[in-house]
């Protein structure tokens, strides 16, 4: 029953003809034929690992939905990886988005033409910002700003280092997490963007993440609901002779509604590697998870628990206790106990188990838990084929 000892693999998993096959063993959360991997003798667990095949799937599956790669802008927080960046610009995606400056930065190493790094730029991060359009002048950066005391520093800090920047005026379109919301003040913001020295008002940007509907119906609705807001404000700034160039919407979940409205940018970032937690929830998401763990059995204290390296230093722990992440080749095991380095499971499985057995488990939230990992092995044919770096998982490059 354990895939760890792979040498022994059905050629024809190894042949990678299954795909049906692959897809419903995907929807019904048991082992995908083409996750196995042949050797893990190299790879030391507990493991971040990539499917390079998976990965370049959901790229090209974001861009069947989106029709055309310069309406889409993919989040990097999710992988913080140059390689995936690589693999998105080979498919000429050039409009990239960012939470952090290291991500930023990474962005701009990678030669990324246009670089959106949608967090308030606050304190001495300012400066830090302004050494990054400094350092990096072959891109170009765009900001947010969705209070006028941040809009008037920023503006101070860019033109005393003689700098300009692109800024998208944040709209809160419900969330209330950052943002300004529609109306007046966010109209009064707009123009004094627009008038302050080292800013050039650039557009709009709207991040959704309420709109969480499990009802693919409901969401898109919803979605479409939020969108006909933000077309209203856009003439309402028009009409004022504020120019609004571009919109910047969403994430995943509502990615295909905004990806059917032309003109407008999306900026789905979970899609490229898909987690447990999207997978579940949103079944209408044609996306394939492309990232796993790769853990071992270190112990098996009891006649039905097996206990595995994945503690909370390896997968993310926002999800709560008892819903981390999902075993493919354990199906059904109850977690029961999670520390920082220990992940203790419940199943009736637990006597075909032996110390150093290989468990293959799929995160329920992908972003943070490649935060947790320094690198990621790659598998591409089933064999480990590269190490990739989580390289922005630092806070500081250079900038
Ligand atoms: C501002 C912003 N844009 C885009 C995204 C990407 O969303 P998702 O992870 O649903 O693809 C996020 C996710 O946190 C976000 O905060």
């Amino acid at each position: 029953m354990l895939w760890a000892q792979c040498d022994g693999l059905d050629p024809l998993f190894l042949l990678g003809s299954e795909k049906p096959a692959a897809e419903k063993a995907h929807r019904e959360n048991t082992m995908n034929p083409e996750y196995l991997i042949a050797d893990t003798s190299d790879i030391y667990s507990p493991a971040l690992v990539f499917y390079r095949a998976l990965i370049r799937r959901n790229i090209d599956q974001t861009l069947r939905i989106i029709g055309d790669p310069s309406r889409l802008r993919p989040h990097v927080k999710t992988h913080k990886t140059r390689e995936i960046v690589r693999m998105e610009m080979d498919c000429s995606i050039t409009r990239h988005k960012c939470a952090t400056i290291a991500e930023a930065e990474m962005l701009a190493s990678c030669g990324v033409p246009d670089v959106l790094l949608a967090y308030p730029m606050v304190g001495p991060n300012q400066k830090r910002f302004a050494h990054l359009i400094a350092r990096y002048p072959l891109t170009q950066f765009k900001v947010l700003a969705d209070h006028p005391i941040a809009a008037r520093s920023l503006s101070n800090t860019l033109q005393a280092h003689g700098l300009t920047a692109s800024v998208l005026l944040d709209i809160d379109p419900g969330l209330h997490r950052t943002g300004i919301p529609f109306g007046d003040d966010a109209l009064d913001l707009y123009r004094l963007v627009h008038s302050l020295p080292g800013l050039r008002a650039a557009g709009l940007h709207i991040y959704d993440g309420h709109n969480h509907q499990a009802q693919a119906e409901e969401r898109a609705r919803a979605a479409q609901e939020t969108f006909q807001q933000v077309m209203a404000f856009r003439q309402r700034l028009e009409s004022q002779g504020l120019p609004v160039p571009s919109v910047v919407l969403g994430g995943t979940p509502t990615f295909a509604t905004y990806a059917r409205i032309p003109g407008v940018e999306c900026s789905p970032g979970t899609c490229v590697l898909q987690d447990h937690g999207y997978h579940s929830r949103y079944p209408d998401l044609d996306f394939i998870p492309a990232a796993l763990l790769l853990t071992r059995v270190v112990s098996i204290p009891t006649s039905n628990r097996l206990t595995l390296d994945l503690g909370y230093k390896a997968v993310a722990s926002d999800p709560p206790s008892d819903r981390r992440c999902t075993l493919l080749n354990v199906p059904g095991a109850k977690i029961v106990l999670q520390n920082e380095e220990h992940l203790v499971v419940e199943t009736d499985q637990a006597g075909g188990f032996k110390p150093g057995d290989d468990v293959y488990a799929v995160p329920t939230h992908i972003c943070p838990t490649c935060a947790l990992h320094k690198q990621a092995y790659v598998i591409e044919e089933h064999r480990l084929s590269d190490l990739w770096d989580i390289f922005s998982r630092d806070r500081f490059l250079n900038c």
